[in-house]
Order: structure tokens, then sequence, then C-alpha cells
């Protein structure tokens, strides 16, 4: 078979590991030929492809970013876009397949495309880890590892100065990574979409940290919508999806928690740094294997479906359970944090 892969929305750390997986796997077990698509659905509709072969490869799975780019055109829009118009242009280049690599936006586009009568399989993305049909999404560890360390570097500054430190992490409407990394980094408090909270109760747990000689952490979650109000913070405008654009909770709320505890604060938004660079081992591991299962899944002819974890296992699921609701944080997941806040 001749196949071909995209890597298509926000890019996320493990995107060339699961690209290496398919294609080391594909061409040793089953001799199959691939192409990449450039810069996502845009590559499909415009028929852009590179050659993907055992030497484009070579060395990636420890590169950050994606090697074929990455965009988020919705392959339904523009005149080359549609589904006949991409099954066309995928019979000219002799393409019998499409391993989409992508988040809820592109796995929405594949579901459309196969129900249309494309042979496509999915390997959710994110480094948001807001897929309900995965344990775990590649990326997120990598994010979780980078704000950790970051937060270890505010706190020992925010000690010499005895200062509050608030540190605003992406998530867009989950709380995973500040859930994670603010338990990591022995947050004094996390604030995520899922949990209202109070200035109130904010203030209280950055006093008492205070009280006892401690330079208090707040970790924020930029998804995070403030006590008395209905939405997230958005002062960015739209994204290409329509979807609000967030970040400046943290620098918003600084001031507050200044005004209300009289301990000095600072604010610092981590931003696309939790996006880039190397991704973590596990990461690696995750995205390899779920690269090699997409192949079975071309191989078994599973379209439709995405792959996923459960638990330790590789398992497939259908594109509409995947997209079907947002996996949030639990509320126990919550309050066994918030035991150890203030
Ligand atoms: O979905 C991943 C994510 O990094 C979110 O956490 C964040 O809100 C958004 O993408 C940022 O998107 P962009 O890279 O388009 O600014």
């Amino acid at each position: 078979m001749r196949i071909g892969i995209l890597t298509s929305g926000g890019d996320c750390p493990g995107l060339n590991a699961v690209i290496r997986g398919a294609v080391v796997k594909g061409i040793a077990i089953h001799g199959h030929e691939f192409v990449g698509f450039r810069d996502g659905w845009r590559g499909v509709v415009q028929a852009d492809v590179v050659p993907l072969g055992r030497k484009e490869i070579q060395g990636i799975a420890k590169q950050g970013g994606t090697i074929l780019g990455t965009s988020r055109t919705n392959p339904f829009e523009g005149e080359n876009g549609g589904a006949a118009a991409i099954t066309a242009n995928l019979d000219r280049l002799g393409i019998d397949a499409i391993i989409a690599i992508g988040g809820e936006g592109t796995l929405a586009a594949a579901r459309r495309l196969t129900d249309a009568g494309l042979k496509i399989v999915g390997v959710p993305k994110t480094v948001d880890n807001d897929l309900s049909a995965t344990d775990y999404t590649f990326g997120f560890d990598t994010a979780v590892q980078i704000a950790t360390d970051a937060m270890d570097r505010l706190r020992t500054t925010g000690e010499s100065h005895s200062r509050c430190m608030v540190a605003e992490v992406m998530g867009r409407h989950v709380g995973w990574i500040a859930l994670h990394s603010g338990m990591a980094a022995g947050a004094h408090a996390i604030l995520i979409p899922e949990q209202k909270t109070s200035m109130a109760q904010i203030a209280d747990w950055v006093r008492s940290a205070h009280d006892r000689g401690r330079a208090p952490l707040v970790v924020v979650a930029e998804g995070f919508v403030p006590d008395q109000e209905d939405d997230p913070h958005s002062e960015r405008g739209l994204d290409a999806f329509g979807r609000p654009r967030l970040g400046g909770i943290g620098e918003r709320l600084a001031p507050l928690i200044e005004g209300m505890t009289g301990i000095e604060t600072r604010a610092t938004t981590l931003g696309h740094i939790q996006r880039g660079g190397t991704p973590t081992s596990y990461d690696r591991v995750l995205s390899t294997r779920l690269g090699m299962a997409a192949i079975d899944s071309v191989v078994e002819g599973r379209w439709g479906r995405m792959v996923a974890l459960r638990g330790t296992d590789i398992v497939h699921v259908s594109f509409a359970d995947a997209i079907g609701e947002l996996k949030t944080v639990p509320q126990e997941r919550y309050d066994e944090a918030a035991i150890l806040f203030g």
C-alpha cells in the first residue's frame, strides 16, 4: 500500500516519533510505501506531498515539532476542499490510505471524510490531554515536565524575594497540565477551569503559605474562569476555528492577589515553551507505539477509528467516541490535590 501521513492542528512533542513508528513498522513488516502531506490538511487538498522513507525519518523521534509541518486548514473549505476533490487527489497520487495525527478538529474532519468513503485512521494528539477516549495523549507528559521545571525555577526566585509567584499554563478548557505540574512543583493553589474558586479563597491559601515562611506558588490554567464570570479570560481574539484564544489570566490575578494579601506578586505565562523542544522518554515511547498501532489499523482496514491508550494497552476507538466529549479533571482528582493547598 501507499500511505499518506499528516500532522494537523497545534504541534506537540512526539509527532515525529509517531511518524517514525508508523514508517518503520510499515516498511519493515508490510513493505508499505509512505508519503507525507505538508502542513496537515493543506497538503491533502493541494496535493502537496514529500517522500517519507527510512532516510527521511532517521533520528527524528527525539525532535520536537513535526518534520511535515502543520496548519489548522479545514479540508472542507476552499475550491480544492471536500471529499470528492480530495479523493481525486489521492487517486492521482496513488495514495490508498491516510494516517491523520491530530486533535479534536483533525479527527472531526477525518470522520466526515471517512463517512464520505475515504480510508483514514487517526492518532490522537494534544498537550491538553482533553480527549476522553484515551487515558493520556502524547505531548502532555512533556508539557507537564517543562512546566514543572519552570515552576521549580520560579520558586527559587520567589523564595529569594519572599514573593508570591503566579504561573500560568496551557490546557485550553481543561486543567490537566495545571493539576499535574502544580502537584509536582508543590503549588500552594491550583486554579483550573473545572473549579470555580473565589479570590478570598485564593488569598487565604497565599497568606497561609506565606505565614509559614514559604514563597506562595499559584498555578493557574489559561482556561480558569474567575469567580462571578461565565467565560475564561480571553484578550487575543479568535483562532481559525472561531474559538477564543486564551491566555493572560495570570497577569490579571497577580495584582488582585497582591492587593488582597499585601504580598508582592509576580506572574509568568509559560505559553508555547510548553509545546516546544524534545519529547520526554514517556512521550517518545507512547508516540512510537501509537504510530506502530496505526499501521496495524491500516492493515486491518479499521477506517474511521483512532488508536488510543487504555491503561498500558493500545486499543482502537471510533472517531465518534473520540470527539464526543472533553476529558475534564474529575472532582476527586481536584479534591485530592486541594488537600495540599495553602
Ligand atoms: O491545544 C493546544 C494548545 O497549546 C492550547 O493549550 C492552547 O490554548 C492553544 O493550543 C494555543 O494555540 P496556538 O498555538 O494556535 O496559539
